[in-house]
């Protein structure tokens, strides 16, 4: 097996009195698509903001590439290749599909002792990007707050695959999506998954997980319940898992007691 792209071992978090996370741990391999599922409040956004810097671990180790290391902020992780499209996805509706894309890092031109925007190049870029992920735009200037829901995940997951991301982290990218959507996004997930990134798809819903899923975690109040790899569990037992754990003893055995 290859070495991680990124792995957290027995990761906890406390916001004084209360454990957001009791000693979870996860690793992403090259390619992979790791599903982290759990009801609300299980720790799920807790545990991604560790990973992508936003917490700092109260205990616990993070390793990137085999290696430990600590993220003193966003900016870290981000350097480490870990992207993060969050639900609110932190785009601009009326902003152009290409200044939303681009967002600040656009390609310069330079006209006599002037930098410009190259906004020839930042648009055809765009649009090349958007359309190896299955989206062909209308045109480059359309406002972001004109497009799907769907369409919108797939500017921000094509924006982290072309800065250069090794890991891809979405939160609940399917939640507030149509059937049609939802199948374009898994669809995107895959894409991405064949290019080498690792993702960690976080999800309420067991059937999007199995859809694109290699390995599923479940988290239950701040703790794993346990990692399956794809065939050793059936959704009915992952959501069984997910709703608390009744027959955990039952699906001990099935999981193997892999973490
Ligand atoms: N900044 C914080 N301060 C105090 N408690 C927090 C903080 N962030 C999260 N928590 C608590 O940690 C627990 C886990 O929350 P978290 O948001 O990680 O859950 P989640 O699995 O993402 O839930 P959801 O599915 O609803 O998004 C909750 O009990 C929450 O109230
Ligand atoms: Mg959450």
């Amino acid at each position: 097996m290859t070495t991680p792209l990124i792995e957290l071992r027995d990761i906890e978090k406390h916001f004084g009195a209360v454990i957001a996370l009791a000693g979870v741990s996860l690793s992403v391999h090259p390619g992979e698509c790791h599903c982290l599922l759990g009801d609300n409040g299980a720790g799920k956004s807790t545990f991604i903001k560790t990973m992508s810097g936003v917490h700092s671990p109260t205990k616990g180790s993070i390793l990137v590439d085999g290696a430990e290391t600590s993220f003193a902020s966003t900016r870290d992780a981000i350097d480490a290749g870990i992207a993060t499209v969050y639900q609110d996805l932190a785009m601009i509706p009326l902003m152009s599909v290409t200044r939303n894309f681009w967002m600040g890092r656009e390609p310069k031109k330079r006209v006599g002792p002037f930098n410009f925007i190259d906004f020839g190049t930042a648009n055809q870029v765009t649009m090349d990007e958007m359309a190896k992920m299955g989206i062909r735009l209308r045109e480059p200037n359309q406002a972001v707050g004109t497009l799907s829901g769907g369409e919108r995940q797939t500017v921000a997951i094509a924006r982290a695959v072309h800065f250069g991301a090794k890991v891809l982290i979405l939160d609940e990218p399917t939640s507030a999506l149509g059937v049609r959507q939802t199948s374009n996004v898994l669809a995107t997930i895959d894409k991405v998954r064949k290019k080498g990134i690792g993702v960690v798809f976080i999800s309420h819903n067991v059937r999007h997980a199995m859809a694109v899923g290699d390995r599923f975690t479940v988290l239950n109040r701040g703790q794993t319940l346990g990692t399956a790899k794809r065939g050793e569990i059936s959704p009915e037992e992952l959501q069984e898992l997910m709703a608390g754990g009744q027959e955990l003893a039952e699906l001990e055995g099935s999981l193997g007691g892999t973490v």
